[in-house]
C-alpha cells in the first residue's frame, strides 16, 4: 500500500497516496489543477514551472525556488510547497505589480515561473535587491518573446517595495505574501516525519536532488519503487571534524558554496557557482548525485577529486570508506555495489599555505555542461610546489586525477617555465574525444589554458598570462 504523503500546498493541508516518484509539477497542474505553474521543457532549462519548497529550519521556514518537473513528489512531505497562485492576495503582489510596470511580460508564459523566483529571491536573508542581485534569481529562467531588460528593471521597483525586509513577517507587511505564511511553521511542525524504506525493497531508483535522473528517466520513475533519500535528513550537513570537513551526501550545491567551512577553505567557491547549472538547479542537485552520476565532467566531481575526498558508502548498517580516486573505473563505472548508498564525503582540511582554484569552460557562459574543466589543489613552501593535485573533466572516460602532471610539477618552482614545461605531460596523460562538446583538438587546447589559468590566478606574481604569449 502507498505511505501517505503529507504536505502543505499554498494555504491547503495535502494527504494523497499518489506514487513517490510522481513529478511535482505534474501533481500540481493535473491533480491539483493548478496551472498557473507551466510546463515547458521538463528538463530544468527554462524555468517555467519554478515553485517555493519551505522548509522547517528550527522555528521558521526556509524558501527556495526549485524545478518542480524534476523533483519527487514523495519529497514534499513535511514541507510547504507554494505556487504562483499561493503568493496572491486580494491585489497583484509587488513582484507582479514591478513586472506590469515595467512592461516585462509579453505571452506570459515565463511569467508565473519568473515571479515565484523573484519572490524567493526577496525572501532570502543576506542578498542586495538590486538589478545585479537578481540575476541569481532570473538565471535559470528563459524568456522567448520580451526578453530580460526589462525584467532586470522590475528588481528597482522591488528594492523601493521590499528595501531590507526580512522575514515573513515584514514581507507579509509589505504585500509581498499573503498572511497565511505566518502559520506555516506550526503547520508544518504538526507533521510527523517520514522515512523512504530502505533496502529491503531493493527499489528501482533511488533518487537524491532528481536533476540527473529525471532527465534520463522521467518517463519511467513515476510509476517505479522509489527510494527518496531526502527523506533522511541525517545525510546533509557540514561539519568539521579531526582534521577533515564532513559532508552529507545530500548536500546541495548552494548548501556547500555558502557554508563558512566551504567558503574557508574556498574564498571563490560562490564565484563558481555562477558558472554552475542556476540557483534554482544548484537548491535541487546534491554532491552525492553529482559523484555518482559519474559524469566525466561532473563540476563538484572535478573539485572534490582535486580536494582528495574520501567516499563514505552504506549498505544497510555496513559501511565503508574509499578514496575518491579509486572510485572511477570507466566510463560510468563505479567501484560500487547497486545498493551501496553514499552518505558522506569527507574533505581533508588543506593548510594555511594550500590555494585551491576551479576552471570551467563551456559553449554558453551559464547554466551549460563543461566542455572542459578542471581544478587545482597546490601547496609552495619558499616559492617551490610541496604537493599538486591537479583534476581535469572532459579529457578522459572518467573524471581525471592528473597523477603524471601533479608529479611533474612537484619539488618544481612557481614558475611559467614549470608550467610551460607541464603542458606536453598534460597532453600525454589525456585521451579526449570529439562530442557536441567540442573536438578532441579543442579540449586539448583548453586543458592547456586551464592549467594556465590555475596559476595565472592562484600565483599572479610569480606566473602571468602575458608570459605565454
Ligand atoms: C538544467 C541543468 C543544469 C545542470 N548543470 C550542471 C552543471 O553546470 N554542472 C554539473 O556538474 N551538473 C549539472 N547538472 C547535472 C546535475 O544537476 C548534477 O549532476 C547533480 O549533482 C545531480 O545530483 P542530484 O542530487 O540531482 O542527483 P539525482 O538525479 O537524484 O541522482 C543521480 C544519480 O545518482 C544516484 N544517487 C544520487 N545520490 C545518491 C547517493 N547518495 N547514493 C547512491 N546513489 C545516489 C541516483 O540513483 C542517480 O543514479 C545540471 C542538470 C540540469 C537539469
Ligand atoms: S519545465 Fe522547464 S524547467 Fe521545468
Ligand atoms: S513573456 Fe513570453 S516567454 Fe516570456
Amino acid at each position: 500500500m502507498a505511505t501517505v504523503n503529507h504536505f502543505y500546498l499554498n494555504d491547503e493541508e495535502i494527504c494523497t497516496d499518489a506514487p513517490a516518484g510522481t513529478l511535482v509539477l505534474d501533481f500540481v497542474r493535473r491533480h491539483a489543477k493548478l496551472t498557473g505553474t507551466k510546463e515547458g521543457c521538463r528538463e530544468g532549462d527554462c524555468g517555467a514551472c519554478v515553485v517555493l519548497v519551505g522548509e522547517l529550519a528550527g522555528e521558521r521556514v526556509v524558501y527556495k525556488p526549485v524545478t518542480s518537473c524534476l523533483m519527487p513528489l514523495g519529497e514534499a512531505h513535511g514541507k510547504h510547497l507554494v505556487t504562483v497562485e499561493g503568493l496572491n492576495g486580494a491585489a497583484l503582489s509587488p513582484v507582479q505589480q514591478a513586472i506590469v510596470d515595467e512592461g516585462a511580460s509579453q505571452c506570459g508564459f515565463c511569467i508565473p515561473g519568473i515571479v515565484v523566483s523573484l519572490t524567493g529571491y526577496v525572501m532570502q536573508r543576506d542578498v542586495s535587491i538590486d538589478t545585479e542581485g537578481v540575476k541569481t534569481a532570473l538565471g535559470g529562467h528563459l524568456c522567448r518573446c520580451t526578453g530580460y531588460r526589462s525584467l532586470k528593471a522590475s528588481a528597482g521597483h522591488l528594492q523601493e517595495t521590499v528595501g531590507a525586509a526580512v522575514g515573513v513577517e515584514a514581507l507579509v507587511e509589505r504585500g509581498m505574501l499573503p498572511a497565511y505564511f505566518q502559520a506555516m511553521a506550526e503547520c508544518l511542525q504538526k507533521i510527523p516525519p517520514r522515512r523512504s524504506p530502505n533496502g529491503q525493497a531493493a527499489p528501482a531508483f533511488v533518487i537524491a536532488g532528481g536533476t540527473d535522473l529525471y532527465v534520463q528517466r522521467g518517463e519511467d520513475i513515476p510509476e517505479a519503487s522509489v527510494h527518496v533519500l531526502n527523506l533522511h535528513p541525517e545525510m546533509k550537513g557540514i561539519v568539521r571534524q579531526d582534521g577533515a570537513i564532513r559532508v552529507g551526501a545530500l548536500t546541495t550545491f548552494e548548501e556547500f558554496a555558502q557554508h563558512p567551512e566551504i567558503l574557508e577553505i574556498i574564498p571563490e567557491i560562490q564565484d563558481y557557482m555562477f558558472l554552475i547549472a542556476s540557483w534554482q538547479i544548484r537548491n535541487r542537485a546534491t554532491l552525492g548525485g553529482n559523484l555518482i552520476n559519474a559524469s566525466p565532467i561532473g563540476d563538484m566531481t572535478i573539485l572534490l577529486l582535486a580536494l582528495d575526498a574520501g567516499l563514505v558508502l552504506k549498505d544497510g548498517e555496513q559501511a565503508r570508506a574509499t578514496p575518491i580516486t579509486e572510485f572511477y573505473q570507466g566510463y560510468k563505472q563505479l567501484a560500487k555495489t547497486p545498493s551501496e548508498i553514499l552518505t558522506e564525503i569527507v574533505i581533508p582540511v588543506p593548510d594555511a599555505s594550500t590555494k585551491i582554484n576551479w576552471e570551467k569552460v563551456s559553449k554558453r557562459k551559464c547554466l551549460d555542461i563543461a566542455s572542459v574543466n578542471s581544478a587545482l589543489r597546490v601547496r609552495c613552501e619558499d616559492g617551490v610546489i610541496q604537493e599538486a593535485a591537479l583534476a581535469m573533466g572532459g579529457v578522459a572516460p572518467v573524471p581525471l586525477l592528473m597523477t603524471r602532471t601533479n608529479a611533474f610539477l612537484t619539488g618544481k618552482p612557481v614558475s611559467a617555465e614549470t608550467v610551460e614545461g607541464a603542458m606536453p605531460v598534460v597532453q600525454d596523460e589525456i585521451a579526449p574525444i570529439s562530442d557536441v562538446r567540442g573536438s578532441a583538438d579543442y579540449k586539448r587546447l583548453l586543458a592547456q589554458q586551464l592549467l594556465m589559468a590555475h596559476f595565472a590566478k592562484l600565483f599572479p606574481e610569480e606566473v602571468s598570462v602575458e608570459a605565454f604569449y
